[in-house]
């Protein structure tokens, strides 16, 4: 029986891929013969990534990319596509999410900022990546979304609420989409160790607030998020669209 989990020369596209989950993802795709394209906002760190991947014999492609500047998306679907002739996997992972002080302190800035990168990147993206993979015969998408947008607390409600959004963009755009053979679903992350969580993961006082929840009583390394990916992103996954599948250790409800 092949692989299931085959993802060997898949166009893979992996949005905030030089550093954290995207970084893990992108090494271990490579790993499996995927074309990873590497996009963040700094090019010099994509192109870090992209060598330590060809260093290893795998195909990676650095690219600068600001997922909340919408003009410029079309730019970097279509540099995806000149490159590599299509793209089959859309990881929308690049995410944000600072600590707001109060509701009223939230400036109209910082809401922006959130939403932007958070949810409104991934929805153009999706639906820029669903053209192009429509053409060649479907492909895949999948949403980072945390499981703050579904226990939000008052320290993140900006960034609760922008995946909330996610979520819901994950079941309509899998509507949207079925029919040209995009499947699109996403990964509920629980707790961790990345940059993003470096702050609450160093404060001794915060600390056993998040591990006390956890069945599994530790935060998740960055390369336990890439079988989830894997499974979305292969055959494996072929009758499974719309859905949210929960990476956390098993948080207590
Ligand atoms: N770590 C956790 O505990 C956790 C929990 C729940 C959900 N998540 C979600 O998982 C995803 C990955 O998180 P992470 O912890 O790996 O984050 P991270 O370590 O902070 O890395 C974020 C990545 O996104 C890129 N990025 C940031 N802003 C961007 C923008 N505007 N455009 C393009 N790229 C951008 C960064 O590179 P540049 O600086 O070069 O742009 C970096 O590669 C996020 O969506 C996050 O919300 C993480």
């Amino acid at each position: 029986m092949s692989d299931l989990f085959d993802v060997a020369e898949k166009v893979v596209m992996i949005t905030g891929g030089s550093r954290g989950l995207g970084r893990a993802m992108s090494r271990v795709f490579a790993a499996r013969g995927a074309k990873v394209v590497v996009a963040s906002r700094k090019l010099e760190a994509c192109e870090k990534v992209a060598d330590e991947i060809r260093a290893a014999g795998g195909d990676a492609l650095p690219l600068a990319c600001h997922v909340g500047d919408w003009s410029s998306l079309e730019g970097v679907v279509n540099a995806v596509v000149a490159h590599y002739g299509r793209i089959d996997v859309l990881i929308n992972n690049a995410g944000m999410s600072p600590v707001a002080p109060s509701l009223l302190e939230t400036s109209e800035a910082l809401f922006d900022k959130i939403i932007s990168i958070n949810l409104k990147g991934p929805l153009r993206l999706t639906a820029l990546a669903a053209t192009q993979m429509a053409q060649t015969g479907g492909g895949s998408i999948i949403n980072l979304s945390s499981l703050a947008s579904q226990r939000p607390s008052p320290l993140t409600t900006t960034y609760s609420a922008a995946k909330a959004g996610l979520n819901a963009l994950t079941a309509a755009s899998a509507q949207e989409y079925a029919g040209v053979g995009v499947r699109v679903n996403c990964i509920v992350c629980g707790t961790f160790n990345t940059d993003a969580a470096a702050a609450m993961l160093e404060n001794p006082d915060i600390l056993p607030h998040i591990i006390g929840p956890i069945a599994l009583q530790r935060v998740g390394d960055p390369e336990e998020v890439v079988g989830a990916a894997l499974y979305f992103a292969s055959d494996a996954s072929s009758y499974t669209t719309g859905s949210c599948l929960t990476v956390d250790g098993g948080v207590r409800p």
